[in-house]
């Protein structure tokens, strides 16, 4: 096997969605070389959609205390939920099998590798806060859209997302890429300064894995390839 091949195939399946980081500084230069490396990824006819806003320091810890505020709040009034929406639909209204039994078994291995029980509410909205901390990670990144743009942009997005988490294992860095933030769209774009036509498309901690915590040893299961894959003659 050549050293790219080994290069790039590590980056790639030693990528997890780490939820546990230490302080140890990103400097703004690896920041730069990863998104200077991702800004590669293709894009229907090069449209290049993507927009990154990068939150360290006062600017992160002021957007972690606005959003843990107000899920705190919708837990003590659940009412309150209705007043946040998600631009657009990131998961079914109606799930059906396989995709809920994954969902499911996703959950409860991260729950129960952290023992917390299905009737443990306190112990699952804490932990479920820690994605409104960038789970500790220094650098917190978001990403939006034009809304002029269609469904398109959002595929061209994901190859972006995954260009930088590709990126960032090969510099030792890790992960986690944040749907949780899509719900607090209207705290967050005023917050990072998003104009009027941009959406959030999702966040992301980065930085560096804290290899002594459980939460960093789950593996997630995949099907294999001949699950999914259908060779015609
Ligand atoms: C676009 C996107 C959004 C995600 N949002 C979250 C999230 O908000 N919180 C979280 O803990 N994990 C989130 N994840 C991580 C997934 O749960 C994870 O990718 C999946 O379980 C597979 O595990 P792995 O990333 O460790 O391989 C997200 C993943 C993607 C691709």
């Amino acid at each position: 096997m050549s050293s790219a091949q080994q290069a790039v195939d590590h980056a790639i399946t030693s990528r997890m969605s780490a939820r546990a980081f230490t302080q140890q500084e990103v400097t703004r230069e690896m920041i730069t070389d990863i998104l200077d490396v991702a800004r590669r990824s293709p894009s229907g006819t090069n449209t290049q959609p993507w927009q990154v806003y990068v939150l360290q320091g006062a600017s992160r810890d002021s957007l972690v205390d606005k959003v843990c505020a107000a899920h705190d709040a919708i837990r003590a009034n659940p009412a309150l939920a209705e007043e946040y929406r998600e631009a657009y639909d990131y998961y079914p209204t109606q799930w059906v099998s396989p995709f809920i039994d994954r969902r499911r078994e996703n959950g409860w291995s991260l729950y129960g590798l952290l023992g917390i029980g299905k009737g443990d509410k306190d112990k699952m909205h804490l932990q479920h806060q820690r994605n409104y901390k960038f789970f500790d990670a220094p650098v917190g990144l978001m990403f939006t859209l034009n809304r002029v743009m269609g469904r398109g942009s959002l595929v061209d997005y994901g190859m972006f997302l995954q260009s930088i988490m590709v990126a960032a294992r090969a510099r030792g860095l890790h992960t986690c890429p944040q749907a949780a933030w899509n719900g607090f769209s209207k705290i967050i774009l005023p917050h990072i300064g998003a104009g009027d036509n941009e959406m959030l498309v999702c966040g992301m901690a980065l930085g560096w894995a804290d290899a002594s915590d459980k939460v960093n040893t789950l593996v997630t299961p995949r099907e294999p390839v001949e699950s999914f894959t259908h060779w015609l003659a």
